[in-house]
């Protein structure tokens, strides 16, 4: 039985046109995830993925469709959805504990302020902050900053982390680091994670699974990529696994160009935007598939696995950029 802990059920977005009439941004997405799931999205630019992730935090609503998660609708902004920004947005004049302390007191508003302390002083420990409690923003880096935007989020212990592209504006070295605890943090806490991400690298380091969207408008999510390689990975060490380079090359070729055909890929298949077909590139066919059970075979496995193929691009994060 699937765990549908979180549900996206047929989400339409529109904006006015500017010339009258409507922009369709999205058309009737369908998802669902599982509690304790990383899931990463992938689209162009402009395809609707900030769009997608302020519906799931309640600070934007459909124009058609609903949100469930954990069996109640969603209505607008809550403490159980974190959301990690871009751009860290913390309050200028609180400092490092401040800014924290201010988000757990929201959650627990009649803690007294030691307990609110306590649980924001764990999280500041968690993401290496240890220390720099009494610094404000402007006394920080960016990486620091970003720490801070996690350590915020996590204090309030929510059901659903949601993060828009959060270190896209770090240093390569920041990025790692920061990639290396917020994957740490999910594991060890079982934290249901839903990230948006140009970098197709960071995805196939972080997530279950890979959700590819369309360009827009009337963009469509073309296909979930489970993420075949073992859950206990290194960053160092994943380009080296046999599947790595199969998952890579499926993901950037989406991009290069099915991203933008995809209407014509599936004229003559039979794409249900409700059943998103799932895939798994580079993964061996089960060997007996024909005669294993039904639950064996993955819906939508057609699709020829993709071979290992040899390293043809440098792990420079830019080459997988949308
Ligand atoms: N408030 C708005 N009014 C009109 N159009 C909007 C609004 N917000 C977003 N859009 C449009 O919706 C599309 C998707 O935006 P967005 O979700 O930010 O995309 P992404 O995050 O994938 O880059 C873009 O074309 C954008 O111009
Ligand atoms: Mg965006």
């Amino acid at each position: 039985m699937t765990d549908k802990f979180i549900a996206i059920e047929g989400i339409t977005k529109r904006f006015p046109a500017p010339g009258g009439g409507a922009t369709t941004v999205f058309e009737g997405l369908w998802l669902t995830m599982a509690r304790g799931e990383f899931t990463c999205i992938i689209g162009h630019s402009g395809c609707g993925k900030t769009t997608v992730l302020n519906i799931l935090a309640g600070l934007d609503a459909p124009s058609e469709g609903t949100v469930i998660v954990d069996n109640q609708s969603i209505e607008g902004p809550s403490l159980d959805r974190a959301v990690i920004f871009q751009s860290h947005a913390l309050l200028p004049w609180r400092t490092v504990m401040g800014n924290v302390a201010y988000a757990v007191a929201s959650k627990w508003r009649r803690s007294p302020q030691r307990e609110v302390q306590a649980q924001a002083q764990k999280f500041i420990d968690l993401v290496g902050l240890t220390g720099a409690e009494g610094k404000r923003p402007a006394e920080l880096s960016g990486g620091m900053k970003q720490r801070v935007g996690i350590a915020r989020a996590l204090s309030i212990e929510p059901k659903i982390m949601l993060m828009d592209e959060p270190f896209s504006a770090l240093d390569a070295l920041t990025r790692g680091t920061l990639q290396d605890e917020v994957r740490r943090i999910c594991l060890e806490t079982g934290q249901t994670a839903f990230m948006i991400t140009h970098d197709v690298d960071e995805a196939i380091y972080l997530a279950d699974r890979v959700v590819l969207m369309t360009n827009g408008p009337n963009a469509v999510l073309a296909e979930i990529v489970e993420n075949p390689l073992p859950k206990e990975r290194l960053r160092n060490e994943v380009h080296r696994h046999p599947l790595y380079y199969g998952v890579r090359n499926h993901i950037i070729d989406f991009l290069v160009s099915r991203s933008k055909n995809f209407a014509e890929e599936i004229k003559e298949s039979g794409y249900d935007r409700r059943q998103v077909p799932v895939v798994r590139p580079g993964a061996p066919l089960p060997a007996v598939a024909a005669s294993a059970s039904s639950s064996s075979s993955l819906p939508g496995s057609t699709r020829p696995s993709v071979a290992a193929a040899p390293p043809v691009a440098p792990l420079d994060a830019s080459a997988g950029r949308a």
